[in-house]
C-alpha cells in the first residue's frame, strides 16, 4: 500500500488512516447530501487549539488548580460540537448546548451560549471560552484578536452578522478598543 503523508497546520498524517477514511466518507456522505455542516477535519483542529488555548488560560488564573485546568481544556474540545448537527452556523451553539444539556455536562451554557454578544447568562468560564475561541483560527492556530477579525472580515465580508458580532464580542472580551 502506498502511503502519502500530508502536512496539515503542523499536524501530519498518513494519508490512508482510519481518520481520513472518516473525512472522505464524510465529504461523499454528508456534505454533498447538504444534511449538517458536520463537526470536520478544521473544526476539530480549530477545537483542538481552542482546548490547548483554553488551558493556558485556566493555568494563568489558577495555577496547579488541576481539576479546573482539565474541564476547560474539555470545554474548549466540545464547545463547537453542534456543528455535527446544525444547519446552520447561526444555531451551532444552541443545538450543542441543548445537547450537552441532556447529556448533563456541567458547562452546557457556556457551549449554548459561546459566541453571542449581548447575552444575560455570565461566567468565567464563558468569558475563557469566548476569548480562547477569538484568539484561535480557523486552523487551530494561535492569532491575535487583530488577525482573528481581518480572517473574519475576508472570509464572511465587513457587512456579515459574523464579522460584526465578532467585533462586538472583541469589545465586550477587552481585547480590541
Ligand atoms: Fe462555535
Amino acid at each position: 500500500m502506498r502511503v502519502k503523508t500530508i502536512t496539515d497546520g503542523g499536524f501530519t498524517e498518513k494519508k490512508d488512516s482510519w481518520c481520513e477514511k472518516i473525512y472522505r466518507y464524510r465529504e461523499e456522505n454528508i456534505k454533498v447530501k447538504g444534511d449538517t455542516l458536520g463537526l470536520d477535519k478544521k473544526r476539530i483542529l480549530h477545537s483542538l487549539g481552542v482546548a490547548n488555548k483554553m488551558k493556558v488560560i485556566a493555568n494563568e488564573l489558577y495555577p496547579g488548580n488541576k481539576e479546573f485546568i482539565e474541564d476547560m481544556f474539555i470545554l474548549g474540545l466540545l464547545h463547537d460540537l453542534g456543528y455535527e448537527f446544525a444547519k446552520t452556523k447561526l444555531e451551532h451553539s444552541e443545538i450543542g448546548g441543548t445537547i450537552l444539556k441532556k447529556n448533563g455536562y456541567k458547562y452546557w451554557k457556556e457551549v449554548y451560549y459561546h459566541g453571542k454578544t449581548g447575552v444575560e447568562y455570565k461566567s468565567e468560564e464563558l468569558k475563557i471560552l469566548n476569548t480562547a475561541d477569538l484568539l484561535t483560527d480557523s486552523n487551530g492556530r494561535e492569532i491575535t484578536a487583530q488577525e482573528r477579525l481581518k480572517d473574519v472580515k475576508e472570509r464572511y465580508g465587513e457587512d456579515s452578522f459574523e464579522y460584526i458580532d465578532f467585533v462586538k464580542l472583541a469589545k465586550e472580551l477587552g481585547l480590541i478598543q
